[in-house]
């Protein structure tokens, strides 16, 4: 079996989850490529320590420009703060390497148009992380919509909720500062979640109306003193598709101050005749509307058996978040080898463009208090 081999820059949160997600590999039955992890580069030592764990890890650097320069290395996964993302996603590609993107793919629109013009302009094979689509109920649900008439489109509703900024006592981080986060805030952490599937559905809106809040504007900096926290917590992005001539609503939620909300995604599209919901909150559920002699919600109990790529995981049993992000790898290197076919595929540098136009214009509707369109 050929092998790819992957170097990380920015082992943290994420980088870490990409570690242990090659290291469970071998679950795949039907991915013609082994991933491997080779090298990591982080400016913490702490953080580098930690790969020593990962056996295949023969180079870990202080310096990314070292990992750039290993022959070692033929993909390069990127998770580092929003501000760093357009240099480094730059270097890599000016390095010969293929780019796995974390999210949102730079900081603002001008950064993420930079990074597709050198995506392009190299010709390199470049995708952007976003997992969630790929859970097995969000799989049968792309299926349904793509393939299923669901009558006269109603109404498209898709958010990403998170509420641990509820407590006022958590502290900074990079997150919350517009300076490393972006002055998208919240959305430059969550919307790609929420536009990933209604994207890749075709569902682009033709104007934006944005409520931001921001709730919290200093948190504890963690040395006993208080950090500004500039970033927008919240985001309601009130759409219009385009559909046979009329408007169809789409809503965008992005928030980080959701009560009761851990890691939310949900979806809901509604057509006159059949209509998908899910949420992450039951991820083995799917419901799917139908409107017969009477209306009904059919309910789904959704195993792996769905899942986009076989694994040896029984069938009926239960997916998670480390399942999808497997599966987000795996759907990566297939469709790098030409091979993804039918099935769903990473974010790709045009959609991830796309989600920079409509946060851009969520900034601008939200300071001039109007509907914008887009282009
Ligand atoms: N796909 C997802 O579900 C998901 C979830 C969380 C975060 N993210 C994204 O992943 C990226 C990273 O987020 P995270 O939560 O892992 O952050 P993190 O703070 O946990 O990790 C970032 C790491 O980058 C390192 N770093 C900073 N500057 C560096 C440099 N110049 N060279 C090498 N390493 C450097 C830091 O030391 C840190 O270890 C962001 O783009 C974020 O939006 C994606």
């Amino acid at each position: 079996m050929k092998s790819v081999r992957l170097g990380i820059i920015g082992g943290g949160l994420m980088g870490r989850e990409v570690a242990s997600a090659l290291g469970r590999w071998f679950a795949l039955t039907d991915v013609p490529v082994r991933m491997e992890l080779t090298a990591v580069c982080d400016v913490q030592e702490g953080v580098r320590e930690w790969f020593r764990k990962v056996p295949t890890v023969r180079l870990l650097t202080a310096d990314y420009h070292e990992l750039l320069d290993s022959p070692e290395v033929d993909v390069v996964y990127v998770a580092v703060p929003h501000h760093l993302h357009e240099r480094i996603y730059l270097d890599v590609l000016a390095a010969g390497k293929d780019l796995f993107a974390e999210k949102p793919f730079g900081m603002d629109l001008a950064a993420a148009q930079a990074i597709r013009d050198g995506a392009r302009e190299s010709g390199r094979f470049v995708r952007c992380s976003s997992e969630f689509p790929f859970l097995p109920a969000a799989q049968k649900a792309w299926q349904f919509l793509r393939k299923t008439d669901i009558g006269k489109l109603l109404e498209i509703r898709s958010g990403f909720w998170h509420g641990s900024d509820l407590d006022p006592a958590k502290p900074i981080n990079w997150k919350r500062q517009n300076q490393f986060c972006g002055e998208i805030g919240v959305m430059g952490d969550l919307g790609m979640h929420a536009v990933h599937l209604p994207f890749r559905l075709g569902y682009r809106p033709s104007n934006v109306f944005a409520q931001l809040q921001k709730v919290y504007t200093e948190r504890p900096d963690g040395k006993g003193g208080m950090a500004v926290c500039d970033t927008w917590d919240n985001a309601l992005l009130h759409c219009e598709l385009q559909v046979d001539g009329k408007n169809v609503p789409m809503r965008i939620e992005t928030k980080r101050l959701a009560p009761g909300e851990m890691n939310t995604w949900y979806l809901e599209v509604l057509g006159t005749e059949r209509g998908v919901r899910f949420s992450t909150k039951e991820p083995k559920t799917l419901w799917l509307f139908d409107r017969k002699r009477e209306q009904v919600w059919e309910r789904y109990d959704v195993g792996q058996g769905s899942s986009g790529f076989g694994v040896v995981t029984g069938g009926i049993f239960e997916a998670g978040f480390p399942d999808c992000f497997l599966q987000m790898w795996a759907a990566f290197a297939v469709e790098r080898e030409g091979l993804l076919g039918e099935r769903f595929g990473c974010v790709t540098p045009e959609e991830a463009v796309a989600s920079h136009e409509l946060f851009a214009a969520t900034l601008r509707s939200h300071a001039e208090k109007r509907a914008v369109n887009l282009g």
